[in-house]
């Protein structure tokens, strides 16, 4: 079924474990995430970025989402990932979304304050939770001397100024798969949880391992969001099926493969995250 965003995660808050927020962008990638949830029993979160909407067309992407969502036995949240225009948080709205990420987080804490406001407004009138991001968390070269940490007396503040129902943080991690660069400061995640409420989400978190998981949903991070494990499985299954089956020329036999591959990671995820059987 499908479910709003902040239900999802103040389920989650109360339960003390995580909601896994898996990118797709097209047709397997959004079936091997639902069927992984619904064979663990668990909540789960589809999310599209800007650039799968640009590929796949966001009413096209959401309608699949919201057909398959619907029928799943497990609350599916049709989620926009890093919305960076009003016209896309606009469009998600018109689409049917059931929860939007807000990513102004590259701009100074005022303009991230004002915008990030102003999507709360327009998302809490169609009733879809909110999520923004303060810090912010980029790629490998974000971090170490360009790091942007987020700072908890600002987080407080921002999650106050805007309205928020969940916040992004960074606290050391990045996008696009695990870098010897990248160490989770929990000490940070502690000050933040300390004088933020809503529920924290961390992003970038492929191939972190295990026991970061572990420790930073126990210190209160409520959403962990992954992508890039997802299409380096998808991608790597897919060229070695090429590979062994030269002459075979029907997608469709030689994306299911790939399709089962990354229903076993998202799988493995939701266990790690403490929401299989949730439901
Ligand atoms: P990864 O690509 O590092 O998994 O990050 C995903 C993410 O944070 C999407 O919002």
């Amino acid at each position: 079924m499908l479910a709003d965003l902040g239900t999802v995660l103040a389920k989650a808050q109360r339960g003390r474990y995580a909601v896994g927020s898996f990118n797709t962008a097209n047709l397997e990638l959004t079936q091997a995430i639902l069927a992984a949830a619904e064979a663990a029993r668990a909540p789960v979160i589809v999310s599209t970025t800007e650039k799968a909407i640009a590929y796949g067309d966001i009413e096209v992407l959401a309608a699949m989402i919201r057909i398959l969502g619907a029928r799943a036995k497990v609350p599916v949240v049709l989620n926009l990932d890093h919305g960076h225009h009003l016209a896309t948080v606009r469009a998600a709205i018109r689409a049917g979304y059931t929860g939007v990420m807000y990513d102004a987080s590259t701009r100074p804490y005022r303009a991230n304050a004002r915008q990030t406001k102003t999507v709360v407004r327009l998302c809490h009138r169609a009733r879809i939770s909110v999520e923004g991001e303060l810090g912010s968390v980029g790629g490998r070269a974000d971090l170490g001397a360009n790091a942007r940490y987020t700072d908890p007396h600002e987080a407080a503040a921002f999650v106050r100024d805007t309205g928020v129902d969940a916040l992004a943080v960074m606290i050391g991690n990045a996008h696009g798969g695990q870098f010897p660069e990248e160490r989770l400061r929990f000490d940070l995640l502690t000050a933040i949880r300390r004088v933020v409420r809503v529920p924290l989400v961390l992003h970038g978190a492929s191939e972190t391992p295990a026991a970061h998981f572990r420790q930073a949903i126990r210190l209160g991070i409520t959403k962990v969001n992954i992508d890039t494990t997802l299409r380096k499985t998808f991608t790597t299954v897919l060229r070695r099926t090429l590979d062994a089956h030269a002459t075979v020329y029907d997608p469709r036999a030689v994306l299911g493969a790939s399709r089962a591959a990354v229903q076993r990671v998202v799988k493995r995820h939701l266990a790690l995250f403490g929401s299989a059987g949730k439901v």
